[in-house]
């Protein structure tokens, strides 16, 4: 049956042009039957480490400085989740937002089998955008770990 194919949906977004093309298909999958969504963002640590790098130089706590630089990375990134739960739910969709720190494509498999959604949905390509590849890393490793449940990959 439709309906049960793609009632609750989770979207992958790293916020880049790719990701935000693919939510267009989410927001069209209402019309299968969608009823929720949930939407996660990964904060990379590698983008984290990087960031907090410039710690070692603060004349203050180094842990402080590095607490600060998280929250401030988390802050804007539920900002602009907030975005996207308010798009989705203009079209009458049910939405959820989820924001974690660590290696993106184990998070989204891990909260879609913990969220028992019916099907993932992700851009090809992200930051690196990287033509050349067929499909970014992060996308590769959700369609090989995902198991049963179904990947919808948008490409742009
Ligand atoms: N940090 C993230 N959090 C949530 N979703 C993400 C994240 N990174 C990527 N995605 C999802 O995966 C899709 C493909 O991005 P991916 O990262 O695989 O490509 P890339 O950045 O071009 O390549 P790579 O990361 O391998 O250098 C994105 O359009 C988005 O839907
Ligand atoms: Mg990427």
């Amino acid at each position: 049956m439709v309906i049960d194919m793609f009632r609750k949906v989770l979207f992958a977004t790293d916020f880049t042009p790719s990701a935000t093309n693919a939510l267009r298909y989410v927001i069209k999958l209402k019309e299968a039957g969608t009823e929720e969504v949930v939407v996660i963002h990964v904060v990379e640590n590698v983008t984290l480490e990087a960031m907090v790098e410039s710690c070692i130089w603060s004349k203050e706590d180094v842990k402080k400085c590095e607490e600060e630089i998280e929250e401030k990375v988390i802050a804007q990134a539920k900002k602009k989740m907030q975005g996207i739960k308010e798009e989705l739910e203009k079209h009458g969709l049910k939405v959820k937002t989820v924001v974690k720190i660590g290696k993106p494509a184990i998070n989204i498999v891990d909260t879609a089998k913990k969220e028992g959604v019916s099907i993932i949905v992700l851009g090809s390509h992200g930051k690196s955008r990287t033509e050349e590849v067929l499909i970014g890393s992060v996308a590769e490793n959700v369609v090989r770990h995902a198991s049963h449940i179904p990947v919808l990959l948008v490409r742009e």
